[in-house]
């Protein structure tokens, strides 16, 4: 069994991109720049916001964030979101999500122009990805599938099974795997799915993106497979510093021994989805400078 590093991995992209951005700086003489727009105060979305800046650092890129209180109303979200659009010095710019349940995050996501939309959350984003044509692909998939290449993991041919139907991770996941150069044969599993372990034994990529702690279990699982864990649920614990723990979707201590490749949760996904979204905006400043 082989642990797949995702922060290992995550750092050596980012250097990778810092290379780039020195070179963007001198040649335009400025750097990518990314915006985060940060809505309320929810903790998740307060340490992803964290890391997404830590990662510009990193980077050399120059970042903002912009934070509204939680009773920010949709209207004031969107013409924040229409200045983003039209400000030239916005190479790209991501609103975390979720928003308050005032907001509806459909008309949220579809008012970022898309080609700052470096989440890939954008229809017209997600479209372009599903047909295979350049865009920003989103994060987590997009994350996902460079695990898998600099693992050297064989895709081609191979049964892919995704537990998770969402739009930011099991649907962009299922079209970026069977996209052609990835060619694998993907199966989507979902809450209504019947006979899932009976599904999930014949993955020779297991994928669990539902946000259920422990789901799956070691008789889900074929001798040998590769799983990957997107799971990042937190779990009240009073031993640690910040009162929680994060719990991936698979039972990692009796899944572990069957694989041969698997990734841990904190230190898989989660770091690569952010070096993603440095990617985008890289490519974004790029573009944005033509
Ligand atoms: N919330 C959870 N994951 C993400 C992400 O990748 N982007 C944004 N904007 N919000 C999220």
């Amino acid at each position: 069994m082989q642990l797949i590093d995702g922060k290992q991995t995550s750092a050596q992209i980012k250097a990778e991109i810092a290379q780039e951005a020195a070179q963007f700086m001198a040649e335009k003489g400025r750097a990518p720049h990314l915006v985060a727009v940060l809505v309320g105060h929810d903790g998740g979305s307060e340490t992803y916001v964290a890391n997404k800046v830590k990662a510009c650092e990193a980077c050399g890129f120059r970042s903002t964030v912009i934070r509204r209180e939680d009773d920010v109303t949709q209207d004031e979200l969107l013409s924040l979101i229409d200045s983003l659009n039209k400000d030239p010095e916005v190479d790209g710019f991501i609103v975390q999500l979720p928003l308050p349940a005032h907001i509806d995050e459909q008309i949220v996501t579809e008012a970022i122009l898309p080609d700052k939309d470096v989440d890939g959350f954008h229809p017209v984003n997600v479209g372009l990805q599903s047909i295979g044509l350049p865009c920003f692909h989103s994060a987590t998939p997009a994350g996902i599938v460079e695990l898998l290449k600099r693992y050297g993991i064989k895709t081609a041919g191979k049964h892919c099974v995704i537990i998770g139907r969402s739009n930011i991770v099991g649907k962009p996941l299922a079209s970026l795997m069977l996209q052609k150069g990835v060619d694998a044969t993907v199966t989507v599993c979902h809450s209504r799915t019947e006979n899932l372990p009976e599904i999930t034994r014949q993955a020779d990529i297991l994928v669990a993106a539902l946000g259920r702690p422990g789901f799956v279990t070691a008789d889900m699982v074929k001798e040998g497979a590769t799983v990957i864990d997107v799971g990042t649920t937190r779990i009240p614990d009073a031993s640690r510093k910040s009162g929680f723990r994060l719990s991936g979707d698979v039972d990692f201590d009796a899944v572990a021994p069957k694989c041969s490749f698997i990734t841990p949760v904190p230190g898989g996904v989660g770091p690569m989805t952010i070096a993603m979204l440095m990617r985008n905006t890289m490519l974004a400043a790029q573009r944005h400078s033509k």
